[in-house]
């Protein structure tokens, strides 16, 4: 035989001796978690976060097994809307620290193997960026950088150019005395969007996403990905009006006009895939492991599936899968569960990884948003289903929203609002100081003031007391973790299925290894069922590998698979034997 087609014939007989790990790419089975910096870990007494204050606790990220951390804005920023309101896409905001910080972050996750990925704001900037000020002054290579309009003039008096509401209520348009014409901002005004219509922006963001990837980050969540095209306008430089949605009778707010000209444009899903190309890009310069993109976008799902690439292009690694985190609810029964799991998992093109996130910063924790009592059973099922994992800080204690009062607000989006609305549009209760131990201020910072109030029932619920206790959520999260080493969580086949309206089950199995199946009572009735029935093959009896607090069963119990018992929001994994 030729020596080529022998390495070939031993390659491929390797291959089919063992599970192809090989194949398997570090974000493929990765466990993301989230770090708001202002709200992670304050080193030096000011009451915000920093980056001393994560490169300190990386070590925790490690205890808990994450493989990658994405951290929100760390650039120069007025704080608008707390740093995505870049001022500079090339420096660290001093309050998070100096660029020599970063690189002490990037050098000691580098060593404890943790991947670094930032927080990539394309849509926008803060109306203090040099770009946007040279933009205002008509500056030849920026005046285009931004969407601008002279308006239009009813009965003698200037209106913006359309009817468009921003993301933060109000018209999208605000004027500017400098440049006299309306600049165009999805979101608050001082977020003006850019124009990626001119070639020059696109070029310009390259180069931002090159200069983060060659200092050692591993990709970028990308911010707001539907918003960054508008529809082009028209001969005349016109926009046409949006439709209303009857539905809304505010005419301020978001939701009274139907956004088909200013999100998910067909031109954006192409832009995903040229930023994509820049991570390529970066491979191919700097070798080593692959670097990602993971895009923020909500939106129906066919839209979504295509940020994944087509046939002729690749895309977001990690269009994030928002189908539970925006859709599950309080009273959601197990079909509820399996029918949102399903949607994704049916739709993702051939070849392509899930995604699972359960939480971030813009939205409502788990705890409450699904009630405290399903804290471990929405961590068992984002854990054990196939594929990467994200997790927002502070998800795997069981933190849950801080009631903050009208006047402690700060969040932009309320403050936007008034004193009867403002609770429902905060994001303030998502983003307090997590919470370390029991010590003033619960161990975020060793100053006497904190950015946004602390939990008050940090003395419970925290890290140092977690750790001491066996079934705490932190402790579950973390066996959860082990458990992920598994070749049958990190490579197996998936079968979610609804027993009943009250149990939800996904069996992961690989040939020639246990099956894990995670079994959730999300009911407040006592609950027995036959997994057998449900998943033929099974062995006549099962392991507990992973129990909560609820469980009358202990780790290594064994229960007959035609008769697992399970208590009011009970949820467990078992093993075959
Ligand atoms: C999405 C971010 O997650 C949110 O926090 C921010 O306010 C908007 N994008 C605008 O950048
Ligand atoms: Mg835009």
């Amino acid at each position: 035989m030729h020596g080529v087609s022998k390495l070939l014939a031993l390659c491929s007989l390797l291959a089919l001796a063992l599970p192809a790990l090989a194949e398997v790419g570090w974000w493929r089975t990765a466990q993301f978690y989230q770090i708001y910096p202002r709200s992670f870990k304050d080193s030096d007494g000011d009451g915000v976060g920093d980056l001393n204050g994560i490169t300190q606790q990386l070590p925790y990220l490690k205890e808990i097994g994450v493989t990658a951390t994405w951290l929100s804005p760390i650039f120069t920023s007025p704080m608008a809307d707390f740093g995505y309101d870049v001022a500079n896409f090339f420096e660290i905001d001093s309050t998070f620290g100096t660029m020599e910080d970063f690189e002490a972050l990037l050098q000691r996750a580098q060593q404890l193997g943790i991947k670094i990925i930032l927080d990539f704001v394309p849509n926008h900037s803060s109306d203090e960026c040099e770009w946007f000020k040279r933009s205002a002054a008509g500056d030849e290579e920026y005046k285009d950088f931004y969407v601008w309009h002279t308006g239009k003039v009813v009965n003698g008096i200037r209106e913006p150019p359309n009817n468009w509401i921003s993301v933060f209520r109000g018209s999208q348009w605000t004027w500017n005395d400098e440049r006299q014409a309306y600049y165009l901002h999805q979101f608050h005004h001082k977020q003006p969007d850019f124009n990626y219509r001119n070639p020059k922006v696109i070029e310009a963001m390259k180069d931002v996403l090159r200069f983060w990837l060659r200092k050692g980050v591993y990709g970028f969540r990308v911010d707001a990905v539907p918003h960054v095209y508008e529809v082009e306008a028209d001969e005349n430089g016109d926009f046409p009006d949006e439709p209303r949605n009857e539905w809304n009778n505010d005419p301020e707010d978001y939701g009274y006009l139907d956004h088909i000209y200013t999100t998910h444009q067909p031109e954006t899903i192409e832009l995903v895939y040229i930023f994509r190309e820049i991570m390529e890009e970066i491979d191919a310069e700097l070798g080593g492991d692959d670097r990602v993109l993971l895009t923020e976008a909500y939106g129906p799902l066919d839209v979504l599936m295509q940020y994944y690439g087509n046939e002729t292009a690749r895309g977001s690694q990690i269009p994030f899968n928002f189908e539970l985190l925006s859709n599950l609810n309080n009273n959601s029964n197990a079909y509820h569960y399996s029918e949102l799991i399903h949607n994704w998992l049916d739709k993702m093109p051939e070849g392509q990884v899930a995604n699972w996130v359960l939480g971030n910063h813009d939205q409502s924790r788990i705890g409450s948003r699904l009630g405290a009592d399903r804290i471990d059973a929405i961590n068992m099922m984002l854990l054990t289903l196939p594929g990467i994992s994200v997790t927002y800080q502070g998800e795997e204690l069981g933190m849950t929203d801080v009631f903050i009062s009208w006047e402690d607000t700060v969040d932009p989006q309320a403050c936007q609002s008034n004193e009867e609305e403002f609770a429902h549009l905060s994001r303030d209760p998502v983003r307090t100081p997590f919470q370390w131990s029991d010590e003033a201020n619960a161990g975020f910072t060793s100053g006497p003031n904190t950015w946004l109030p602390v939990a008050t029932d940090f003395n419970l619920v925290n890290v140092k007391r977690e750790r001491s206790i066996p079934l705490s959520h932190l402790n579950i999260y973390k066996q959860l973790r082990s458990l992920r080493d598994e070749p049958t969580l990190k490579q197996g086949d998936v079968d979610v299925t609804a027993i009943s309206p009250n149990v939800l089950a996904i069996k992961r199995s690989l040939s020639g290894y246990s099956s894990y199946i995670t079994v959730i009572n999300v009911s407040d009735d006592v609950e027995t069922v036959s997994l057998d029935s449900v998943f033929p093959l099974l062995s006549t009896k099962l392991r507990y590998v992973v129990v909560s607090d609820k469980s009358i069963r202990r780790t290594n119990d064994e229960t007959f698979a035609n008769s697992v018992l399970l208590l009011p929001k009970e949820a467990v994994v078992l093993s075959t034997i």
